[in-house]
């Protein structure tokens, strides 16, 4: 059953709604070292809620931790009755909610994403997951939180690369919906923000996601238009970890976007003046990823063997033109090379 959604900056009242009306035997909280430091303090609700406790980092994405929080669920004696909430970035909503779905075959959790591309993406849509075997998200389940709490009142003490790691998933929502959405998007001021005004603009890019997952919870096809940008996105995140200097997910995406933004004008002529848009945008507020052509068989071969590729072929989801998004697209590796040159070209390395 879908997740209730809620936005609001009031996550104490919210949360107190939320565990009034479900009634749970305990409640559990996981965070990370971040989050039990700066977040949970400022929620009393959950003063006297079990907190487990993980370390922060993707790199903490893993059985082990896994393993680490159900033994704690076991030590606090929850039952089926007990709640999770789930409060920090997409590490611990992915990895929280995978505890909560398998522990006694499940019990309820709510998500509080405290980062933007949580909020934005993890959050959301009912994935949940662990990294292993070197591989992202390799192992989860679907599972929607009862409730996920969106707010925006986290996001100020957000480093400015996690801000804008998160900012990327919101311009790829921008371009499945509408030239004038993405072009909001593009000039929204983002130096200086009211975060209470941004609430509106997190609110309209969570639903863009929601929409679409509600027509394919499962992403047995529509959902990977959500894809967009993260066929290049994944292949160049994963060689700026190889070479060990790590990227944001978001940069990676942005840069992805801005190559699937010219695959889209090769196969299906979409519009110029938004490619170039976005590309003067990227470049300017996210920087490039540099690469060379030394880089496109590895970067190749990220791509082949992609989550998202059937055969071992290429593909990525495309557009028409924003809000025109098509599934499915095989590409050859001398389109990817020739769109890698182009981004290339429009980053100016
Ligand atoms: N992150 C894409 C999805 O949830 O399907």
């Amino acid at each position: 059953m879908a997740s209730v959604v809620t936005f609001s900056n009031n996550v104490n009242d919210v949360l107190a709604d939320a565990i009034h009306t479900l009634r749970p035997s305990k409640v559990l909280v996981l965070v990370d070292s971040n989050t039990s430091r700066c977040v949970l303090p400022l929620l009393p609700i959950l003063e006297s809620a079990h907190v487990i406790t993980i370390p922060a980092g993707e790199q903490h994405k893993s059985i082990d931790t896994l393993t680490h929080v159900w033994k704690q669920m076991q030590q606090a004696d929850a039952t089926r009755h007990a709640l999770m909430v789930n409060l920090g970035g997409g590490t611990v909503t992915d990895l929280g909610g995978l505890a909560a779905a398998t522990y006694k075959r499940g019990i309820p959790f709510i998500n509080v994403p405290t980062t933007l591309l949580a909020a934005i993406d993890a959050a959301v849509g009912g994935k949940t997951g662990i990294n292993f075997n070197g591989l992202k998200n390799e192992i989860g389940v679907f599972c929607d939180a009862v409730q996920v709490i969106i707010s925006s009142c986290f996001f100020g003490t957000l480093q400015r690369e996690e801000l804008m790691s998160g900012y990327a998933e919101m311009l790829k929502h921008a371009m499945l919906t509408s030239h004038d959405e993405l072009d909001r998007l593009l000039g929204q001021q983002i130096d200086d923000m009211d975060w209470d005004d941004f609430l509106s603009h997190v609110e309209t890019s969570v639903n863009v996601k929601r929409d679409i997952v509600a027509k394919d919870p499962l992403e047995n096809g529509w959902r990977r238009v959500l894809n967009l940008g993260h066929t290049v996105g994944h292949a160049l995140e994963s060689l700026a970890l190889q070479r060990g200097t790590p990227v944001t997910h978001g940069h990676a995406v942005a840069c992805g976007l801005v190559t699937e933004a010219v695959l889209s004008h090769m196969a299906l002529q979409f519009p110029s003046p938004d490619l170039h848009h976005l590309a003067t945008f990227v470049r300017n507020r996210y920087g490039a990823i540099h690469i060379t052509c030394n880089d496109y068989p590895t970067l190749l071969q990220f791509m082949h063997h992609d989550k998202k590729s059937r055969d071992g072929e290429i593909n990525c989801t495309l557009l028409r033109q924003c809000g025109e998004p098509v599934i499915d697209n095989n590409i050859s590796e001398a389109d990817m090379q020739t769109a890698l040159d182009i981004y290339r070209d429009l980053m100016g390395i």
